[in-house]
């Protein structure tokens, strides 16, 4: 039966992407009748403020589980394939921001401003894409509306935020040695120092010489765009920012795409925004996308060394559109649509 105002779970509470969550929620008014906040034993009795409220966490078990109607899940992805299983079983929707499912053939990659129509495929699993993926594939897809698609490339330079709660406070003590003049402390979370420095892996490599973030770019990429031949190659790279990912990217089109109709196809584009005017230094960065939901997109060029190309610059905030945001956007479309 559809609810207009469901019980909602959130599995990974007290997370950067779950802080932001609450955040997100609380400023569109997301409707919810009730809403429980779920992650490990170890954060069970915090306090966390969800409004004007304050809700103490829980932790994660089917008795805190049930009744919900909507859960979603910014965990691990062993925390989401170990519920996922009683979520669906009692009817409710699991919306999962990380990768256990992106890839599952009857689990719909969702952002709501491309491909809100494979909403209408769910089966109980609907997952948001990766961070990165998410602005790349919202700035493709006004460009295909020019020409079609024919090779993307990109790099991309991915804020420590991305990594989670425990990578910011990586970078943070580092920094604050490296300003104090202090040996700075080994690194934990990262292979290598971050603060003062960029890391070309994000993730574990594969036998293919791309990491897993790199693999997860280019196959989700092709999954929004239902484009699964797209010839995609990315390099992920970790800066030492906090919050906001950018990336470099370049397109090549089947045919003629001309950049002011490029321009025009982007500023129609729900969800991106064109920062381009660079005579005045005006172009996105990581910082001025930070609190905001839309894709940045600027640096448009055309790519001389191909015959239809392009090269454009697109900054994002990781933790609200790259994450929080669209899964909360999903929700609403699935109110919309009747479906919770
Ligand atoms: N950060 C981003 O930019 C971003 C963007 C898109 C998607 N995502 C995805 O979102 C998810 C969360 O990322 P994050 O950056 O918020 O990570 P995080 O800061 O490390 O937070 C992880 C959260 O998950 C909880 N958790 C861990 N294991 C759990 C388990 N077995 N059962 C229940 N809860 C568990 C943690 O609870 P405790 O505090 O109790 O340990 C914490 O609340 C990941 O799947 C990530 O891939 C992240």
């Amino acid at each position: 039966m559809p609810k207009s105002q469901p019980n909602v779970a959130v599995i990974g509470a007290t997370g950067a992407v779950g802080d932001v969550f609450l955040r997100v929620a609380a400023e569109r008014r997301f409707p919810l009748s009730r809403l429980r906040l779920l992650a490990t034993a170890r954060s069970a009795g915090k306090q966390l403020h969800y409004g004007g409220e304050s809700i103490t966490v829980e932790e994660t078990n089917e008795e805190n589980l049930r009744g919900a109607d909507l859960v979603f899940c910014s965990a691990t992805s062993a925390a989401s394939r170990e519920w996922a299983p009683f979520i669906t079983s009692q009817g409710a929707i699991m919306i999962d921001d990380g990768s256990a499912f992106r890839m599952q053939a009857n689990v719909p990659l969702v952002i709501p401003e491309v491909n809100a129509d494979d909403l209408a495929w769910e089966e109980g699993i609907i997952s948001i894409p990766n961070c990165t993926t998410t602005p790349l594939a919202m700035a493709l897809h006004a460009m295909r509306q020019v020409a079609p698609l024919k090779r993307v490339t990109v790099a991309t330079y991915q804020a420590t935020s991305g990594t989670g709660a425990a990578a910011v406070e990586e970078l943070r003590s580092q920094l604050r040695a490296y300003g104090r003049g202090e040996p700075i402390p080994a690194p934990s979370v990262y292979p290598h120092q971050i603060a003062m420095n960029v890391i070309p892996q994000v993730d574990v490599f594969g036998e293919d010489g791309y990491t897993a973030e790199e693999a997860k770019m280019m196959n989700e990429t092709r999954k929004i765009l239902h484009l699964p031949e797209l010839p995609f190659s990315a390099t992920c790279v970790r800066v030492p920012t906090v919050i906001g990912h950018a990336e470099a990217v370049q397109v090549e089109f089947s045919s003629a795409a001309a950049l002011n109709d490029i321009r025009e196809a982007l500023s129609k584009q729900p969800g991106v925004v064109v920062m381009d005017e660079p005579s005045k230094s005006i172009y996105p960065t990581p910082l001025n996308s930070e609190g905001d939901d839309r894709a940045f997109v600027g640096r448009l060029r055309l790519d001389p060394s191909v015959e239809f190309g392009l090269a454009f610059w697109v900054a994002t905030d990781n933790l609200r559109k790259g994450a929080a945001t669209n899964a909360i956007q999903i929700a609403e479309e699935l109110i919309k649509r009747g479906r919770l």
